[in-house]
């Protein structure tokens, strides 16, 4: 996997640190490492949504890690980005269910309201457009993520919708 990432200035605030600090309390004081993704999240929304370099070693430093015991986790879940992306990050479901149920319909009117390709971010910063594996809402498939949200048996018109309240 070819990793490209940015280099800025980061630093957790005093809330964030606490934040951090109750998933650390939640494990054995010699298991900080268990404590990666939720800080990386943190860190993620913290720094507008991606994962700078900088981000992922204020990771690895608050934990008192290795780096890399950082930089692996967030370069293996699709749920972490290591470039900016849009302001809203619509992640569609093409495995299996979804795919059955109508998933490439809904990339494909994605694309075309959007004008952009998977893995692409709209011009204006808005909208970022991501494939994703099964979100584990299968019975409601075809499914998109939108931030913390799950958006379920999706339609054509259900996304107009969405971008509608987006736009
Ligand atoms: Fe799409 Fe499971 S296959 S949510």
């Amino acid at each position: 996997m070819d990793v490209t990432v940015t280099e800025t200035v980061f630093e957790f605030n005093q809330h964030e640190k606490a934040e951090i600090d109750i998933w650390v309390a939640q494990y054995p004081l010699e298991q900080k490492r268990s404590a990666v993704i939720p800080a990386l999240h943190i860190a993620q929304k913290a720094n507008g949504g991606w994962l700078s370099e900088a981000a992922m070693k204020a990771v690895a430093d608050y934990l008192g890690l290795p780096q890399i015991q950082v930089f692996e986790v967030a370069t293996f879940y699709s749920m972490f980005e290591l470039a900016p992306v849009g302001k809203h990050k619509l992640c569609v479901c093409t495995n299996v269910a979804c795919l059955l149920n109508g998933s490439d319909d809904i990339v494909a009117h994605l694309k075309k309201r959007l004008k952009i390709g998977l893995g692409e971010t709209t011009a204006d910063k808005q909208f970022t457009l991501k494939e994703v594996e099964c979100l584990g809402a299968c019975v409601n498939a075809p499914v998109l993520q939108l931030g913390e949200e799950y958006h379920e048996k999706l339609t054509p018109e259900k996304v107009d919708a969405l971008l509608a309240g987006l736009e």
